[in-house]
C-alpha cells in the first residue's frame, strides 16, 4: 500500500469523517415515453397484490408486484439516464374531475425529476444500500399540516412536514391560495415563505412555462441499519441540526447517513384549464387514492443503485439542475430518444374517461364544518378516514326532486330567498363551506336537508355543486335572478347557484 493512501486512511480515522460545510446537488434526470409504468402497483406497501390505487412508477424495468433486496440490480433498462440508477421511484398519479357529469380523467404526468441533495453534515454520506426501501408523506391524511404548509426537514424544528405542491404561474397578482384559507373548505393553504407553494391543492390554474401543477415529496436521510431496508416504516428518520454547527445537520449515533431525496412530479394540468372555474374556492383535481385535498401525497424509493457510482457522483459531483447524467462518474448515460417501459401488471383501464377511481377508491376530504358551528352534522364525513375499495362515502344527499322546479327549490320548511352575491374571499354563509354531500351530488334540497341536520337556519348553493350553511348573510346583496343559472350536479331539474351566486333558501322558524 502506498504511503499517501495509508496517510488519507488515518486522516479518515482521526478526524471527523468527510464533514460537508454547504449543500452539493445533482438532479436525476428521467428519458423515454412517459414514466417506466404505470397502474395499482407497489411492492412496498402492497406486495404480491393490486395496490388500492394507481401509482406512476419511475426507474429499473425489473419493478415488480413483488420483489427482493437484488431484483433491480438485474433490470434490462432504466428510465433514469443514469444506467447505473436501477431504482424505482413512485407516486399516486392525478386525475381531473369533471363537475358535470362526475367522471374522472387521467392526468397526464408532465416529467418528473429526482434531486439528490448532498446537505452539510458532520456525516459521512454514504450511497443508497441495494434494496433499501422508503416510504414519505401518508396516504390516510385529509388534514392540513398542524403545523401550517411550510416544510419542515429537521427533527429539531418540529413536526417533519415533507410534502407540498408547487403551483408555478406567471403572476401571483391573486393569490394561489384564498389568502384566508383554513384548508378544511376545498381548497389547501398557502406555504407562507413562498407564494409558489402550499399544502393541498391550490385553486388557480399553474401556467408556469413548461412547469404545470408539482407534487413535492422530500424524504429522509437517516438509515437506521438494525432496522433494516425492509422496514420502511421504521427504518429512516430526518436529520437534526441540534447541537451542530450552523447549517448542518447530522443523523443519530450508529444510523448511515445517505443522500436527501426530493421528488419533483408535475402533471398536466393546463390540458383542463377550459374545463373549470378558478379561484372559486375549490378545485377539480384528485389523487388517484380519492383525496380531493392533495394532503394525502406520498411517494415511495426502493433502492436500485451501483452502489460505487452512486458514492463516486456523492463525493465528487455538484452538477446541480444540469443533472447527474453530466457527472464526470456516472458512468454510461442512457440515450434519452429511447424509451424503458414495462406493461402494468394490473391490466384495468387507467387512462382516459373513467366512471370511477381505479381500484373504486371514494372521493374523500374537505367538507368538514367549519369550528364555528357548535353541532357537526352526524354525517359529515371524518376527515382521517382512510380510503378503501369497500367503504362508499357517507351520503346525505337524499334529494326529494318531485315538488322541484327549475327556478327555486322549497318544501314546507324551507323557503327560496333569491340569488345573492357571494365574495370567495369574504363568504357570505360562513357556518359550513363546501358542506360534503358527496362530489357530484349538490342539490339545493339536499344543502337544506343538510344545513338542517346541522342546525342551520339558511342554506346556499353555489357554482353547481357547492353547499354553505349560516344563520346570516354576510358582505351580500340580492342580485339579478338569471345571475343564478347553474343546475345541480345532482340533479339537473333544481338550480344551484352560479359563479360568485348563491341560491338562499331560510329555514321557517316555526317548523
Ligand atoms: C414479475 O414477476 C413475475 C413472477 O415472478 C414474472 O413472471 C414477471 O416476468 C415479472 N415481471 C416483470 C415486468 O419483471
Ligand atoms: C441504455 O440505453 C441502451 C440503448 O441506448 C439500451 O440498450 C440499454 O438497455 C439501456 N440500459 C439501461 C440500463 O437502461
Ligand atoms: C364528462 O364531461 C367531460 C367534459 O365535458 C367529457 O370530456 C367527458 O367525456 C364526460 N364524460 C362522460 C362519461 O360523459
Ligand atoms: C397517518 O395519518 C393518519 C390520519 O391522520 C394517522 O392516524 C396516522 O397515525 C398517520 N400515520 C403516520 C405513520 O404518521
Ligand atoms: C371581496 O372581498 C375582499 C376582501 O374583503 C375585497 O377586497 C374585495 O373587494 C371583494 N370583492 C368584491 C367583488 O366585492
Ligand atoms: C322537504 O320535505 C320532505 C317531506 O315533506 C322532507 O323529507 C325533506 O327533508 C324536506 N327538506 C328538504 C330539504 O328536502
Amino acid at each position: 500500500m502506498h504511503l499517501y493512501v495509508i496517510a488519507a486512511h488515518l486522516a479518515g480515522l482521526l478526524t471527523v469523517a468527510s464533514a460537508k460545510d454547504s449543500r452539493t446537488f445533482a438532479v436525476n434526470h428521467f428519458y423515454g415515453k412517459g414514466p417506466l409504468t404505470e397502474g395499482r402497483m407497489d411492492p412496498i406497501i402492497s406486495p404480491g397484490a393490486a395496490s388500492s390505487h394507481v401509482h406512476a412508477i419511475q426507474g429499473g424495468s425489473n419493478f415488480n408486484l413483488t420483489m427482493e433486496t437484488n431484483t433491480l440490480l438485474d433490470s434490462s433498462c432504466t428510465s433514469s439516464l443514469v444506467e447505473a440508477d436501477k431504482s424505482n421511484y413512485w407516486t399516486p398519479t392525478l386525475y381531473f374531475q369533471d363537475h358535470t357529469n362526475g367522471s374522472f380523467i387521467s392526468v397526464p404526468m408532465f416529467y418528473m425529476n429526482v434531486y439528490y441533495f448532498f446537505e452539510p453534515t458532520d456525516d459521512e454520506i454514504k450511497a443508497f444500500p441495494v434494496g433499501l426501501r422508503m416510504v414519505s408523506g401518508n396516504n390516510s391524511v385529509r388534514t392540513p399540516p398542524p403545523g401550517g404548509a411550510a416544510n419542515v426537514l429537521d427533527t429539531s424544528e418540529g413536526t417533519i412536514q415533507p410534502v407540498q405542491w408547487t403551483c408555478p404561474r406567471t403572476s401571483y397578482d391573486t393569490p394561489s391560495y384564498p389568502p384566508n384559507s383554513d384548508g378544511l373548505h376545498g381548497v389547501g393553504i398557502q406555504d407562507p415563505n413562498n407564494l409558489g407553494a402550499g399544502a393541498g391543492f391550490p385553486d388557480m390554474n399553474c401556467d408556469g412555462y413548461a412547469s404545470p401543477l408539482r407534487a413535492d415529496i422530500h424524504f429522509p436521510s437517516c438509515y437506521n441499519p438494525e432496522a433494516g431496508l425492509d422496514a420502511y416504516e421504521d427504518n429512516m428518520v430526518f436529520p437534526s441540526s441540534k447541537g451542530t454547527t450552523a447549517g448542518k445537520a447530522n443523523c443519530p449515533k450508529g444510523w448511515i447517513h445517505l443522500p436527501h431525496l426530493f421528488y419533483e412530479v408535475y402533471w398536466n394540468t393546463p390540458l383542463f384549464v377550459d374545463m373549470w372555474e378558478q379561484g372559486q374556492g375549490s378545485q377539480p383535481f384528485i389523487l388517484a387514492n380519492g383525496d380531493r385535498t392533495g394532503y394525502s401525497l406520498h411517494g415511495d424509493f426502493i433502492a436500485g443503485w451501483d452502489e460505487d457510482v452512486l458514492q463516486k457522483i456523492i463525493n465528487n459531483c455538484n452538477a446541480g439542475d444540469s443533472g447527474m447524467d453530466k457527472c464526470a462518474d456516472a458512468g454510461t448515460i442512457n440515450n434519452s430518444a429511447d424509451s424503458c417501459n414495462i406493461p402494468n401488471l394490473i391490466p384495468e383501464k387507467i387512462h382516459g374517461d373513467l366512471e370511477k377511481l381505479p381500484g373504486n377508491n371514494p372521493p374523500t376530504g374537505w367538507g368538514v364544518a367549519a369550528s364555528s358551528s357548535s353541532s357537526e352534522p352526524a354525517s359529515a364525513e371524518t376527515t382521517t378516514s382512510v380510503p378503501s375499495a369497500s367503504k362508499t362515502e357517507t351520503e346525505t344527499a337524499t334529494t326529494t326532486t318531485a315538488q322541484a322546479s327549475a327556478t327555486k327549490t322549497s318544501n314546507a320548511s324551507w323557503s327560496y330567498l333569491g340569488c345573492y352575491s357571494d365574495n370567495v374571499s369574504n363568504r357570505a354563509l360562513t357556518g359550513v363551506q363546501f358542506a360534503n354531500l358527496g362530489i357530484g351530488k349538490v342539490t339545493s334540497t339536499g344543502c337544506m336537508k343538510y344545513c338542517s341536520n346541522a342546525g342551520f337556519s339558511l342554506a346556499g348553493t353555489e357554482y353547481a355543486g357547492q353547499c354553505f350553511c349560516g344563520n346570516k348573510m354576510e358582505s351580500s346583496s340580492k342580485i339579478g335572478a338569471g345571475k343564478c343559472n347553474m343546475k345541480c350536479e345532482g340533479d339537473a331539474s333544481q338550480i344551484c347557484g352560479g359563479s360568485a351566486a348563491l341560491s338562499v333558501y331560510e329555514k321557517a322558524t316555526t317548523a
